[in-house]
Parts: structure tokens; sequence; C-alpha cells
């Protein structure tokens, strides 16, 4: 049942996808720029000047009157728009560009031992929780705590979405998801544990689920197919993501535009919630990290008991 998204879209295509688009940003910039300074300044510039005081030399009077003072401002306004839009332009591409290549990882020597010593954007990423730990999710009591079935409810899914559930573990909401997509649906089950796709694909048999995928990601790479995503769902995983920044560059590959991505995280900012520190995350850091990439934040919603849920959506990519 495991299925190897790979051979369908192989990685270095995927990256050769990318390499156009991180360029394509900046030289659009410098193409607007380079026409408004080497082509429209000039041709402005010449016939405005040429208009303005050769053309008496050379013609009537009536010819010179056509050109007027307000088009000749008119002229040079519109190829100073054009070359300062191009400029705006190529900076803000750059800036990404850069952002994408600067180093972004620090490793710590002191740290807390709940993580893995490596921070990003000054918080440290935990360890993975392991599939012996797979009963844990599977805990009677997660119903009142968490509310599985209204945190799905809230997520909207259509019958037919193509959605993903990434750190699925044992599939606790890959089952919730597939009721809400229906038959024409498909959600996709990502995990790096194939322990925990095996538990998965077993509790999905027992219950007659077929709509569904079931993929072996990477730490760095979900491996899900580009511009296919409805919605992303990524349920106490982000903060255990040892490549943060590429999970995410990734699954924003996979999303169609206006896909979204919904962080679900226990609530740094509530101490009545009883998780360990790094197994949580604050509003606030999630959108820092988040900013880095095509997303726009559109809601957050607090209604359940322990966790918050912050959903982007996939803005046209840039880059
Ligand atoms: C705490 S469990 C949560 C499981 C499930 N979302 C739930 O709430 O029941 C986190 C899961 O994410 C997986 N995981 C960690 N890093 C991952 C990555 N980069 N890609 C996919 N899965 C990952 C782990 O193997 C583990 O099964």
């Amino acid at each position: 049942m495991l299925i190897s998204i790979d051979s369908a879209v192989p990685n270095r295509e995927i990256r050769g996808i990318r390499g156009i688009r991180e360029t394509r940003g900046p030289r659009l910039g410098r193409a607007l720029s380079l026409l408004a300074n080497m082509v429209i300044f000039p041709i402005c510039s010449s016939s405005a000047w040429s208009a303005y005081f050769a053309v008496p030399a050379v013609a009537n009077r009536a010819s010179r009157s056509s050109v007027s003072h307000t088009t000749i401002v008119l002229w040079l306004a519109s190829a100073m728009f054009i070359s300062k839009a191009g400029d705006v332009f190529s900076a803000e591409s750059a800036a990404r560009s850069t952002e994408r290549e600067k180093p972004r990882y620090e490793t710590r020597e002191q740290h807390d031992r709940d993580g893995i010593g490596k921070f990003y954007m000054g918080r440290e990423i935990s360890h993975v929780m392991g599939h012996l730990g797979a009963d844990w999710l599977e805990r009677p009591e997660r119903e009142e705590e968490e509310q599985p079935n209204l945190l799905v409810k809230l997520l909207k899914l259509k019958p037919g979405d193509a959605a993903a559930d990434i750190g699925a573990g044992t599939g606790y909401f890959t089952r919730r998801m597939a009721k809400e997509v229906g038959a024409a649906g498909t959600i996709y089950a990502v995990d790096i544990q194939e322990e925990m796709l095996d538990l998965l694909a077993k509790k999905m048999a027992e219950l007659e689920i077929t709509n569904f995928k079931l993929v072996l990601g990477t730490e760095n790479d979900p491996k899900l197919p580009p511009d296919t995503l409805d919605l992303v769902l990524l349920v106490d995983v982000y903060h255990e993501f040892e490549f943060p920044f590429e999970m995410l560059d990734a699954i924003c590959r996979s999303l169609k535009t206006g896909g979204r991505v919904a962080f679900v995280e226990y609530r740094l900012e509530d101490p009545s919630v009883p998780i360990k520190r790094l197994h949580k995350m604050s509003e606030a850091q999630v959108k820092k990290e988040a900013a880095s990439l095509p997303l726009e934040w559109i809601e957050t919603i607090r209604d359940l008991p322990r966790q918050h849920v912050i959903v982007f959506r996939k803005t046209k990519d840039e880059n």
C-alpha cells in the first residue's frame, strides 16, 4: 500500500523547477528596469526634447504645439514609474532569494533535554516522537482533550478535495479527513517512520477506508506531487521538523495556489496546557517562520481546548 511518489515526481525534477523559479523574480525586475532605462527613457527623452526644442528648427509652429507640456511630463513620469517598479520588484525578489540561501540553523551545546540542540529563528527543535509512543496518539481521553472531530470540521474540507496529513503517525486525523473528502477525494498520509505508516495502514484496513495514499517522507521532503493539494494538515508535528524551512518550502510547492496549510500546535501562550515547552508553539513564532515563504495568514482558530489552529493560504509564488 506504500506508494512511492518519487517515481512520479523525481526529486531532481522538482529541484530543477525551483532553480528556475529562484532566478525568475530578480530577472523580471531587472528586465523592467532595463526596459525603462534603455528603451522608454531614451525614447521619451529624445522625443520629448526634440519635440520641445528641435522641432521648431525643422517644422512649423503647428507641429510644435501638438506636443504639450502635459504630454512630456506624462511620458517622463510613466518611464520613471516603470523604472522604479522594476527596482522594487527586483529588490523584493532578491531579498527572498537571499533568505533561501543564508545559513538558517544554529546548533548550541547548551539546550533543553527535549530538544536536538538545533535552533531555527530562536526556537529549539524538539525530538521526533518515536513509534513506540504510538499508543499515546490513540489514547481514548484524547477525544475530550483535543476534540479531533471538531478540529477536522473546522478545516472545512470538501468532498473531492486532495489533502495531506503530514506527520500522520497512526492516522488519527487521516481517517477523519478521509471521511470528509469522500470517495472522490484523496488524503496523502506522510510520515518518516515506516512503523507508523504500517500501524496507519492496519487501522485503515480495519475501518475499510481506501481513499488515502501512504507516503514515506524524509526529514526535509514530504515527497508530495506539486500543485496538487487543497490542504496540508500539520498536527503536533511542525515543532519536530528537523528542517522546518525545507519542509515548508516543499509543502508550498505541493499546494495549489490558494491551497491552505494548517498548523495545529499546543498553545505556548497558555501555561495551563500540560505539555512540555518544546512541544508547544506560540502563534507569533509560527507566523514568523511562515513569513519567508509564499504564505498569507488567514485565521487563527481558538476553539479547541489545548491547541490553536493557525491557517495560511499559499499565494502565487513570485520566486
Ligand atoms: C507527535 S506525532 C503526531 C502524529 C499525528 N499528527 C497525531 O496528531 O496523531 C508526530 C509524527 O510526525 C512524524 N514526523 C516528524 N518529522 C517528520 C517529517 N519531517 N515529515 C513527516 N513526518 C514527520 C513523526 O514520525 C511522528 O509520527
